[in-house]
């Protein structure tokens, strides 16, 4: 069935959705003009919606699902889980078993506690350095999203009109109810500017608590943060006793001993969500002993409450031991193989059809760009409206043609993918690109 339709049974469903619920469903992100498309049942790399069509995912609910759907060593743990137990008001020993693969693995986690979500996991990251240090003041860069925590919901996507200097970015509340005293409370960095990063940071040190920094920004399409740029902030956060917190959340799963492996530079904390769950809502907050000892309940006083009804709940800890213990270097090997399979036909696509362009990402994350100025933070991002509608009309495109992407251009690759799968894509972007050159002819390249 082509989208969009009004007969379809997702339309319908959005209609009976946005009765109930303000804007159809809970969840900002899957909305998409004039309606989402509701989901049915997945296995393997393939979602089927209600409606009864059949896509890749290349969405991969936002980056959680590293084994794509179905994945049978997660549904046998599950279901064996399952039968034991679903949840408990007592500690399991599967709890025990992930903490532990999650401290052996990642070099800046000594030790380690579980939440339900990533932004659970970045809240309790930044309370556990304000306990620590005894400072307030959190410091986030400029367009990246750190999840639904007040001190970090500033200046994900803000506007020129509002970002204040390029050396000194505002501190612009992404939403409404974020309190004043929140927002001057964190200072915002210039993503990728080392000159004007360590300025602002040697201004504050003395009330910073955190530096925040995600090494792969989803929002900027995938932008890598600089080796030199995490040295700095290695370097001066340490000078001036702050707590280094890197959110692998999204980029822990570029590698076996996550982004901060990859780059090679240590955090003193680490939060992690999605990929550590196999599938189901999870978090945890990991760092350094000395940090995470905020967190120890056998302490008197305790320093930081950290409760939760359902932290490291059994079902969320056997999914993720079961989905991390297949995640092995050939694992990573082969995801890193998929993703340069991807880029590199994106990139010969681009060209073929005649349109300038860029494709970024690293191991599975892709981000493909219908600009090709070279970019590393917020302010420098190529796109215009031009773009936009660009990506849009590409992304409605795929939709009918048997792919799903995140609506703005990025892809996010399972193990379940194999490399005729991203074929399979690839000839649907042809196709694609094709079609785009009715509505934006290609650029004189
Ligand atoms: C980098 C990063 N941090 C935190 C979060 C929040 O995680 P969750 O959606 O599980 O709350 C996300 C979510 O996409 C993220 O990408």
């Amino acid at each position: 069935m082509t989208y969009p339709n009004n007969d379809s049974r997702s339309a319908q469903l959005f209609a009976r959705g946005q009765m109930v619920m303000p804007g159809g469903n809970s969840r900002t992100g899957v909305m998409f003009e004039p309606y989402p498309i509701y989901a049915a049942r997945a296995e393997g790399c393939r979602v089927t919606d209600v409606d009864g069509e059949t896509r890749i995912d290349c969405i991969n609910n936002w980056s959680s699902l590293i084994h794509g759907h179905g994945n049978p060593a997660v549904l046998g743990a599950l279901a064996k889980q399952s039968h034991e137990l679903l949840a408990v008001g007592m500690p399991t020993e599967v709890e025990i078993d992930l903490a532990s693969l999650l401290v052996d693995r990642l070099p800046g986690v000594e030790k380690i506690r579980f939440s339900n979500s990533g932004s659970e996991a970045v809240l309790m990251a930044l309370r556990a350095a304000r306990a620590f240090t005894g400072r307030d003041v959190i410091a986030k860069c400029e367009g990246a999203y750190h999840g639904s925590a007040d001190s970090v919901e500033i200046s994900v996507a803000p506007s020129p009109k509002t970002w204040g200097p390029e050396e000194a970015p505002t501190s612009v509340p992404a939403t409404q109810g974020i309190p004043l005293s929140v927002q001057r409370d964190t200072l915002v960095l210039p993503f990728n500017d080392v000159i004007a990063t360590r300025n602002l940071i040697e201004q504050h040190a003395t009330s910073l608590a955190a530096v925040i920094v995600d090494p792969v920004v989803s929002r900027i399409g995938f932008v890598e943060a600089t080796p030199e740029y995490l040295i700095m902030l290695r370097e001066i956060t340490t000078a001036y006793g702050i707590v280094l917190i890197f959110d692998e959340v999204f980029s822990y799963r570029i590698g076996f001993h996550g982004a901060q492996g990859r780059v090679g530079v240590t955090p003193d904390i680490t939060a992690l969500g999605k990929v550590i769950g196999g599938g189901l809502p999870v978090g945890a907050t990991g760092g350094l002993a000395e940090i995470m000892e905020v967190f120890n309940q056998t302490a008197k006083p305790l320093r930081v409450e950290h409760g939760g009804t359902y932290n490291a709940n059994p079902m969320t800890m056997a999914a993720g031991l079961a989905c991390m213990e297949q995640m092995t270097p050939a694992a990573y090997a082969h995801l890193e193989e998929l993703g340069e399979r991807l880029r590199t036909g994106l990139r010969g696509e681009l060209a073929r059809a005649g349109y300038r362009g860029q494709v970024g990402g690293v191991a599975s994350l892709v981000a493909m760009i219908f600009n090709d100025a070279p970019f590393l933070n917020y302010r420098e991002m190529p796109l215009r409206h031009r773009e936009g509608a660009m990506i849009y009309t590409l992304h409605r495109y795929l939709l009918n043609h048997g792919v799903q992407i995140i609506p703005h251009g990025l892809m996010v690759l399972s193990t379940a993918m194999s490399t005729s799968d991203i074929d399979e894509i690839l000839h649907a972007v042809r196709g694609g690109l094709a079609a785009l050159a009715k509505d934006f002819p290609p650029d004189a390249v």
